[in-house]
């Protein structure tokens, strides 16, 4: 596969100033010394993309994900290192990023689309299309800086989708706005796959990653800790979210492999009530003996985390073969609603990630009362 993005031995650092040079005595005497001090935010950073991929790139907050994105998009120069684009590129950066705030969204989608090599002729052809997308009609000749911003991230992924770049790089823009435009741009994305066009893509939703991206690499304090299949980098990332120590992901710290197989809701079903317990069997696999700690997580419609349990309070131990855990959530708390359940085996400090299954199943959950919203709150009144 010929790759159309070659990142080498990247490094960017960042020269923070705090204080001013105090005099102009100190400024001679110290030229460029002593008030800056310097933040490495991505180190040795080296990856390829090839023709037609699609590349996730997952890593908690500050872990230098934009800064890379940047640095392929032309906006930052690499301190150190190389990055090389074949065919031409259109980024979708953070929020505000290549729109002139004082411009009407009309003027900026001709600035930005010529930025990304359309022809005035060319934009004048698609220019309803690009508005139409974005749905912005009404506001088409209202200076940006009032534009909210799911709708900056509406018309900017309007423009980016229409000029038909070889390479889109999209920074987590999709998680603003509405879930029906969330929708819509996820379909223009599937489009671009299929037409063969290379996509990186920064998501702090894994689930996103492993529907969307072959491949994903996983971003640790400004160094690569994983370049590998959607799931393997999920699991790695999780590993990170989890863990609290450096450098805990590239062991697995143990000799037993360790495979979740399925779930099953001891009644039959997935369906569990408010304030009741829900049992359900879960099949595990471990190639050896191994000491480990179960962990659940639910999520609900939006995507935003509703429950993770400590694992630390659920400890393990796993004997080689084939066995069937038996978890129970007690009386739980929550009101009516679907929730994507993710289970995982972890080391019984709750460091290292043995297996994980993202949305190995959606929980019911059935309520009847009159409360509402998401938690069920029990009081007690006298
Ligand atoms: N222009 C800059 N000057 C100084 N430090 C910067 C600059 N841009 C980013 N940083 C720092 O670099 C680190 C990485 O930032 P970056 O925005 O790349 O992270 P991120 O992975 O995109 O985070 P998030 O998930 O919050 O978007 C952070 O510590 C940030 O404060
Ligand atoms: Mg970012």
């Amino acid at each position: 596969m010929t790759s159309v993005v070659d990142v080498a031995n990247v490094e960017k650092t960042f020269k923070l100033y705090k204080q001013r040079h105090k005099s102009l005595k100190d400024r001679v005497l110290h030229p460029g010394k002593g008030n800056a001090t310097e933040l490495t935010v991505l180190q040795d950073v080296s990856f390829s993309v090839g023709e037609g991929e699609t590349i996730g790139v997952l890593g908690r907050n500050g872990s230098g994900k934009s800064t890379l994105l940047k640095c392929i998009c032309g906006v930052l120069q690499p301190t150190a290192g190389q990055i090389t684009v074949r065919g031409d590129l259109a980024g979708l950066l953070e929020l505000g990023a290549g729109f002139q705030p004082e411009l009407s969204g009309r003027d900026n989608v001709y600035l930005s689309a010529s930025m990304l090599g359309l022809s005035r002729r060319k934009v004048d052809s698609v220019f309803d299309e690009i508005v139409a997308f974005s749905e912005l009609e009404k506001f088409i000749d209202t200076p940006v800086k009032f534009f909210s911003s799911g709708m900056y991230v509406r018309l900017g992924f309007a423009v980016a989708v229409t000029a038909a770049p070889d390479v889109l790089v999209v920074d987590e823009v999709l998680a603003v706005g509405d879930e029906r435009f969330q929708a819509k741009c996820m379909d223009r994305i599937r489009q671009f796959q299929s037409d063969g066009r290379t996509i990186l893509l920064v998501s702090h939703n894994a689930d996103q990653v492993r529907s969307l991206c072959s491949r994903a690499v996983v971003l640790e304090k400004g160094r690569l800790v994983a370049d590998a299949s959607a799931g393997e980098a999920v699991k790695v990332f999780r590993e990170h979210l989890l863990g609290t120590q450096e450098s805990k992901a590239t062991s697995t710290g143990e000799d037993s492999d360790v495979v979740i197989e399925w779930v099953r809701g001891v009644s039959g079903s997935f369906t569990a009530r408010t304030n009741e317990r829900f049992e359900f069997l879960t099949n595990v696999r471990a190639s050896a003996p191994v000491e480990g700690a179960f962990v659940l997580e639910l999520y609900d419609q939006a995507g935003r985390l509703v429950a993770r349990t400590d694992a630390t309070k659920s400890p393990i131990s796993l004997s080689a073969g084939m066995q069937e855990l038996n978890v129970a959530i007690e009386e739980l708390p929550l009101l009516d609603g679907a929730y994507q359940m993710n289970i995982g085996i972890v080391s019984p400090d709750g460091d290292t990630v043995l297996a994980w299954r993202e949305q190995i199943a959606v929980l019911e959950v059935a309520y009847v009362g009159r409360g509402a919203g998401q938690v069920a709150l029990r009081l007690n009144v006298h």
